[in-house]
């Protein structure tokens, strides 16, 4: 690999402060999307969540059934401590392509660029197996060439989409507009249905 992409290399980086990936808060591109999300009943999933403000921010809006999935337990501990009101149940401590549940919606953000490149067709094969027909995988991804040797590995959206087609068709797939500072012009908002 790559090699050691496994939970003592993020619970480590956590532990030691080496995670400059965290902006800190809901980033913009997430939050406008859960934004205009009217049914709080929905089950979401956030793999890969670290820190997870995305699920602080939406428990705080009232969505019940937010399910967060990480390698490090960490990070899951500073959410809890955060956000007391999310169930341990929906705090799973595991490896995303374990996972056996099933969701409406999963929220996509530097999950992706963190696995191995090789992984990235089973990625959209677990998230169509996750995801019941009709739901969405939202978020945002890379569209520019970054590391070949650690996270962040970039891609294109070119690359993508030769990943899911046939498992998921594109709603929104287009630069983001709205991504943070130090990512404006390096990513795509994604908004693929599971077909
Ligand atoms: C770059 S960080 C992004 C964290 C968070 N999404 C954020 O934006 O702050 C990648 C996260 O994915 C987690 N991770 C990596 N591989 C994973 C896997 N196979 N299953 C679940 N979590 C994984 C890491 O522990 C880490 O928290």
């Amino acid at each position: 690999m790559k090699a050691g992409l496994d939970e003592n290399y993020w619970n480590n980086r956590y532990i030691n402060n080496d995670f400059g990936w965290d902006v800190g808060e809901v980033s913009t591109p997430l939050k406008e999307y859960i934004d205009q999300l009217a049914n709080h009943e929905l089950r979401i999933l956030i793999p890969g969540a670290g820190n997870a403000y995305e699920a602080e921010y939406l428990s705080n809006k009232g969505f019940k059934n937010v399910f967060v999935c990480d390698l490090a337990q960490e990070p899951l501990s500073n959410l809890k401590k955060r956000c007391p009101a999310i169930a341990d149940s929906q705090l799973i401590h595991g490896n995303f392509f374990d996972l056996e549940q099933s969701f409406d919606l999963v929220l996509e953000q530097t999950f992706f660029c963190a696995i191995n490149p090789t992984l990235r067709k089973s990625y959209f094969e677990k998230m169509h197996r996750i995801l019941k027909p009709g739901g969405k995988l939202v978020g945002v991804m890379f569209d520019a060439p970054m590391n070949t040797d650690t996270p962040p590995f970039g891609g294109s959206a070119q690359e993508y989409e030769t990943y899911f087609a046939g498992l998921f068709t594109k709603h929104t797939y287009e630069a983001c507009h709205n991504s943070i500072k130090p990512r404006a012009g390096r990513e795509i908002f994604v908004n693929l249905r599971r077909i």
